[in-house]
């Protein structure tokens, strides 16, 4: 086969954002609490980071937005659907101004030739479903995920071709009381993590069943990383393996095969941490297989052999911005241990640096899956200066872009076949875990975590090399 000369001509260039990051209004036009609007309020504050409230103002900036989009030749955008504009209180009661936003947003779009490409659920589930029966800690989550996704399919069914199902199940599990609601009793009952999980597994399932009723396609989003063997000891490279499975394998079988992985199955029922599951979900995941996999990617990741006597822990954070700050690895004794990868420089948040894992990526999964892949986040954690003459000199982001940007093209020159390109993100917006202090936009947001000012765009560097990029299928880089 003859090498690609550019990307093809139908390729998906765009960026993403998600609502509760972007929007704020939070409490406009009869919009519901989200459980993030109570996590960011009490947890980002205690840290100094901005809340969700007013966010990069994108509810009322939309048109702005996208005119700037239309401009860096977006041909495509990923946005999430706030299920609380839609159902405030969870439930079947539809509040119409929710509804009419996004169908102007979507309109929006199509009039500026951007494909408009919606996840359907991006960590904010309504907080009345939370006080009502703790959200995702219980199965009746899932009835009302299945109005809400029936609802909105239907909703959209002229205008949307591609629908992505739920954000990062595998980050949800990793980081579950700050991206779920977990009342602090809960806390220490590890097992729900994967009960979660569970849930949310029939609830993609079905989205994806109510997609393909109106010709749709649809697909998950997971945050992606590979996991490389610290050594090539063979005790490590088992770990790497398990840790592989665990953290990986165990979500994309069950959306590409319609079953749970048995080998980390088995470790989570060894050690009491395995989801209950009933009679007719493998049935339900087996029925409805997604069509396309929407890859987040930002990192790779190490492990090595793990002691049976370790005490297990989950991943840590870094919240100072500063490199070697995290606060911890995750442990699976007898199984395996996370660790830094020597061989790789990182963000200032500890995130390893590595277009050539992506590469990887596509390759390993196209073997295994064969199934077309989005890139749906990918992107540089960053500070950025505002110079005085008002511009942001983001060279390093554009580095870190363009060498994933290659890394997509060497996949696509063996085969693989990737339908589009929108990383993380179109503006500045809350950072899950740093908010306003760590930004990955195109376009800054001139704001700060104490003062949202007047939330003003401004076209960083790496705005106008994008639009080249775009400009020339990807062959100026
Ligand atoms: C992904 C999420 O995990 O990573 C986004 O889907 C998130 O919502 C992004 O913003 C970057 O993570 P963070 O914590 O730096 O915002």
């Amino acid at each position: 086969m003859s090498k690609l000369e550019g990307f093809p001509k139908d390729f998906l260039w765009g960026a993403a954002t998600s609502a509760y990051q972007v929007e704020g209004a939070a409490n406009e036009d009869g919009k519901g609490l989200s459980q993030q609007d109570v996590i960011n309020t009490e947890r980002h504050k205690a840290y100094g980071f901005a809340d969700a409230s007013i966010a990069s103002d994108h509810y009322h900036k939309y048109k702005e937005d996208i005119a700037l989009f239309k401009e860096m030749g977006f041909t495509s955008y990923r946005f999430s659907i706030a299920w609380t504009r839609i159902f405030p209180n969870g439930g079947d009661e539809v509040n119409q101004a929710g509804v009419d936003f996004y169908r102007n947003l979507i309109k929006e779009c199509k009039d500026n030739g951007i494909e408009p490409i919606p996840t359907l659920y991006h960590y904010d589930l309504p907080w009345a479903l939370v006080e009502k029966y703790n959200g995702w800690l219980s199965r009746e989550v899932v009835k009302d995920f299945e109005i809400y996704a029936k609802f909105i399919i239907n909703e959209f069914k002229d205008d949307i071709k591609y629908w992505v199902t739920i954000n990062e199940q595998s980050i949800i599990v990793q980081y579950w009381t700050q991206k779920c609601y977990v009342p602090e009793e809960y806390q220490n009952q590890n097992q729900l993590r994967y009960q979660i999980n569970h849930h949310m597994n029939l609830c993609q399932a079905i989205a994806v069943k109510y997609a393909h009723e109106v010709g749709a396609l649809a697909g998950p989003a997971l945050g992606y990383s590979p996991i490389y063997a610290r050594t090539c000891k063979p005790e490590d490279q088992i770990a790497a393996l398990n840790a592989n499975d665990l953290r990986n394998s165990y979500y994309l079988d069950v959306y590409f095969k319609g079953y749970y992985t048995v080998a980390p199955l088995t470790y989570l029922q060894e050690n009491g941490l395995a989801p209950v599951i009933e009679e007719g979900d493998e049935e339900l995941f087996r029925a409805n297989i997604s069509d396309f996999f929407a890859i987040n990617y930002y990192d790779s990741q190490c492990a090595h052999a793990c002691p049976e006597g370790a005490e297990r822990s989950w991943s840590g954070y870094n919240l100072t911005g500063k490199k070697g700050d995290m606060s911890g690895f995750e442990t699976h004794p007898g199984f395996y241990q996370m660790c830094p990868n020597p061989e790789l420089d990182t963000t200032a948040w500890d995130w390893a640096i590595d277009p050539i894992g992506l590469e990887y990526v596509y390759r390993d999964l196209y073997t295994r899956y064969k199934v077309p892949f989005m890139i749906t986040e990918n992107g540089l954690g960053a500070y950025d200066d505002l110079t005085e003459d008002g511009k942001i000199h983001d060279d390093y982001r554009i580095d870190y872009l363009r060498a994933h940007i290659q890394a997509t093209k060497r996949a696509m020159d063996k085969g693989v076949e990737v339908l589009g390109y929108m990383p993380w993100s179109a503006l500045d917006l809350l950072s899950t875990s740093n908010g306003y202090k760590k930004r990955y936009g195109l376009i800054y947001v001139d704001r700060t975590d104490e003062d949202p000012k007047e939330c003003k765009r401004i076209r960083k560097d790496s705005f106008y090399w994008y639009k080249k990029v775009i400009a020339s299928d990807g062959t100026d880089l």
